[in-house]
C-alpha cells in the first residue's frame, strides 16, 4: 500500500499525501469497525427478505418499457397489442441483421452508444440483483431484454476493427412522426473503423458484452461469443484512440461524448470481472487510471460518464477481494466511490447542493431524472456491499454514516419518482394514479390502426387528447429544478423517456424490492 513515492518523479508528493491519508483512514476505519463489530452492529441480510409491494409493483411496470422499445421481429415475446414487427431490414445494405436492438427514446433511432450503456447497466443490475428479480418473477424478462440488445451488438461487430454504431439518420427520422411498424424511410448505417475510430462507443460496447458474458455464463457458447467480441472491441477501442464525436461530427447533435477515458476504464473493469485476467486490472490501476480516473473528484453517472460506476464496480474488489487487490490504484477508486456516496447522503458535510427543495438530486434540465436514479442505484449497490462485507461505517469528513443512510437516500429518490413529490405525480408511466398522459413517444401517441405515415402523422403529435396507448414503464425526463412538470407531447425535455432511464430505474427498483447479500464475485 505504501508504494515507492520517490520513483514517481513529479508526483511523489501527491502520492505521499494520498498514502498517508489512506493509512490514517485505514487506522480510523479499523478502530471504528472494531467498535462496531463488538457491538454486533453490521447486519448481513442473507437470502432475499420480505418483498416491498410498492417497489415490486413499480419494478414490474418499469421492466415493460424494454418491450415497447424492441425493434425487429417480436414474435411471442410481444406483450403490447399496439406493438408489432418493425425495422426488419435494418442492416441489410451491409448484409447484416441489425433488426433487433432497441429504439432510443420517443424516436426510432438506434444509437449504439446509449444502447450499449443500457445493456451494461442492465447486466450489472442482473448480476447484483438477479436473485431479487427472481423472487418477483422479473429475472427472465430482464435477461430477455438484455439479450435483445446483445444479439444486435454482436451483429453490429462484423470485423475486429469495425463496429456499426447507428442505424437511421436522425434528420430523416426526426422529420417523421410515425409508428415503427409502418416506417419506410431509408435507414443508413454509420460505422467506426480504424480511420474513423470511436473509442467511447467501442469501449462501452465491450463493457456491455463483457458484463453480459457473465449474465449468460450458463450458456457457454453464447457467453464465449460475447466475451470474444468484448475483448476484440476493447483492443480496437484502446489501440485506435479517438472520440467518435470527432471522427464523425454528425453524431454530436444527439449523443456527443465528452471523452473516452471513462469508457476505457469501465470496459477494462468489466473485462477484469469477466475474465480474471490481471492485465485488465493493471490497465485500470496503472497509468490509464492516473490519466483518466479523476481520482478524488466525484462525478455523475450517466450514458456519457461512467467514472462513478467504475469506482463502485471496482470497490467490489476492495470489499470482497483477495489480498493481491490491495493496491493503491484500487484504493483510490474506493476512496472516490466513497466521496460520491458522501455527496449523495443529504446531511453529509460534503453533500451535493444539486437538489430540488424536496430532495431530488437535480443536475440537468434535459432528462433530469437520469442523474438521481442512476445515483440512487449506485447508492443501493454501495450500501449492499457494506452490509454484505460487514463494513459498518462510511466516513465523510470525519462524520460516520451507515449502510442504511445510503439505502434511505436511494429510497428517497425512488419514492420521489413514484409520486412522493410536490406535483403528486409519478414519473414512471403506468404507476400510480397520476402519471404523464402526453409522453413524447411516437408509438404511444398513434393508434395502432392509424393509416398515417411519416408526414401526415404529425397530427398525432399536435393532438390535444392524451396518448391512445400507455407507454407502460417509461421513465420520462422529469421535473424542472422548481419542481414543475409540463405534461405536453412536444416537451421532449421533460416528457420523453429513454431506454437508458429504464436500465437505471430497473437497477434501482431491483435493489429496493427486497434485500439479500451481495455476491462476492460474479464468476
Ligand atoms: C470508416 O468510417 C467512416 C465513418 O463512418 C466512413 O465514412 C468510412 O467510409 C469508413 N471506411 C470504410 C473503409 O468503410
Ligand atoms: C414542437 O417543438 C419544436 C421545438 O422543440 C417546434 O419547432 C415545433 O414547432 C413544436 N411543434 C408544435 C406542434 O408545437
Ligand atoms: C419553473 O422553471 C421552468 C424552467 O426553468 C420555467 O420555465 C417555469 O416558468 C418555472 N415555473 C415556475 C412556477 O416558477
Amino acid at each position: 500500500m505504501r508504494g515507492k513515492p520517490s520513483s514517481r518523479g513529479c508526483c511523489w508528493w501527491f502520492l505521499v499525501v494520498v498514502t498517508l491519508a489512506l493509512v490514517y483512514d485505514a487506522i480510523v476505519y479499523t478502530v471504528h469497525k472494531k467498535t462496531e463489530k463488538s457491538e454486533g452492529a453490521a447486519p448481513i441480510p442473507g437470502p432475499p427478505g420480505a418483498i416491498e409491494k410498492k417497489y415490486d409493483d413499480a419494478l414490474k411496470i418499469a421492466m415493460q418499457f424494454f418491450d415497447i422499445q424492441k425493434s425487429g421481429e417480436l414474435g411471442h415475446s410481444n406483450r403490447f397489442s399496439w406493438r408489432g414487427d418493425s425495422a426488419l431490414t435494418d442492416g441489410s445494405q451491409a448484409k447484416l441483421d441489425l433488426s433487433k436492438g432497441m429504439y432510443d427514446a420517443g424516436d426510432l433511432m438506434k444509437f449504439g452508444f446509449p444502447m450499449a450503456f443500457t445493456a451494461t447497466v442492465l447486466s450489472w443490475a442482473i448480476l447484483e440483483y438477479g436473485d431479487q428479480m427472481a423472487v418477483v418473477n422479473q429475472l427472465d424478462l430482464a435477461q430477455d431484454s438484455l439479450k435483445w440488445i446483445t444479439d444486435y451488438l454482436i451483429n453490429a461487430h462484423p470485423e475486429e476493427n469495425v463496429l456499426y454504431i447507428q442505424v437511421g439518420d436522425p434528420e430523416i427520422d426526426h422529420g417523421c412522426w410515425e409508428r415503427p411498424e409502418v416506417m419506410s424511410e431509408k435507414r443508413p448505417l454509420t460505422q467506426i473503423n480504424k480511420s474513423s475510430p470511436g473509442t467511447e462507443v467501442a469501449a462501452e460496447t465491450a463493457a456491455a458484452l463483457a458484463s453480459a458474458s457473465l449474465v449468460f455464463k450458463s450458456d457457454f457458447r453464447y457467453s464465449s461469443t460475447l466475451l470474444k467480441h468484448a475483448k476484440e472491441l476493447f483492443t480496437f477501442a484502446d489501440k485506435y484512440r479517438g472520440s467518435y464525436s470527432v471522427s464523425i461530427p454528425e453524431v454530436s447533435t444527439y449523443y456527443s461524448s465528452t471523452g473516452y477515458g471513462d469508457e476505457l476504464l469501465w470496459a477494462a473493469s468489466w473485462l477484469y470481472h469477466a475474465t480474471g485476467d490481471k492485465s485488465y486490472l493493471q490497465y485500470v490501476t496503472g497509468k490509464n487510471g492516473e490519466v483518466f480516473a479523476q481520482w478524488g473528484s466525484p462525478a455523475w453517472f450517466s450514458w456519457d460518464n461512467k467514472l462513478a460506476g467504475t469506482q463502485v464496480l471496482l470497490s467490489r474488489l476492495t470489499f470482497f477481494g483477495n489480498k493481491d487487490t490491495a493496491n493503491v490504484g484500487l484504493q483510490m477508486y474506493r476512496k472516490t466511490a466513497e466521496a460520491v456516496m458522501c455527496s449523495l447522503i443529504p446531511d453529509s458535510p460534503t453533500a451535493t447542493k444539486s437538489r430540488t427543495d424536496s430532495g431530488l438530486v437535480w443536475v440537468n434540465e434535459w432528462n433530469a431524472l437520469q442523474n438521481p436514479v442512476a445515483s440512487a442505484f449506485l447508492a443501493s449497490l454501495f450500501s449492499d456491499y457494506m452490509l454484505s462485507s460487514g463494513t459498518a461505517k462510511l466516513l465523510c469528513n470525519g462524520y460516520s454514516y451507515k449502510p442504511s443512510d445510503l439505502r434511505k437516500f436511494a429510497k428517497s429518490q425512488a419514492d420521489y419518482v413514484l409520486g412522493n413529490n410536490p406535483m403528486r405525480m409519478s414519473f414512471l408511466v403506468g404507476y400510480g394514479e397520476n402519471y404523464p398522459q402526453y409522453v413524447h413517444h411516437r408509438g404511444a401517441s398513434i393508434p395502432a390502426d392509424a393509416k398515417t405515415g411519416c408526414k401526415d402523422g404529425w397530427t398525432w403529435l399536435e393532438r390535444k387528447e392524451p396518448n391512445p396507448n400507455v407507454a407502460t414503464g417509461a421513465l420520462v425526463g422529469g421535473p424542472f429544478l422548481n419542481e414543475t412538470f409540463v405534461d405536453d407531447r412536444n416537451n421532449s425535455m421533460q416528457a420523453e423517456p429513454t431506454t437508458y432511464n429504464s436500465a437505471v430505474i430497473v437497477g434501482l427498483l431491483s435493489g429496493l424490492v427486497t434485500t439479500s447479500s451481495a455476491v462476492q464475485s460474479f464468476t
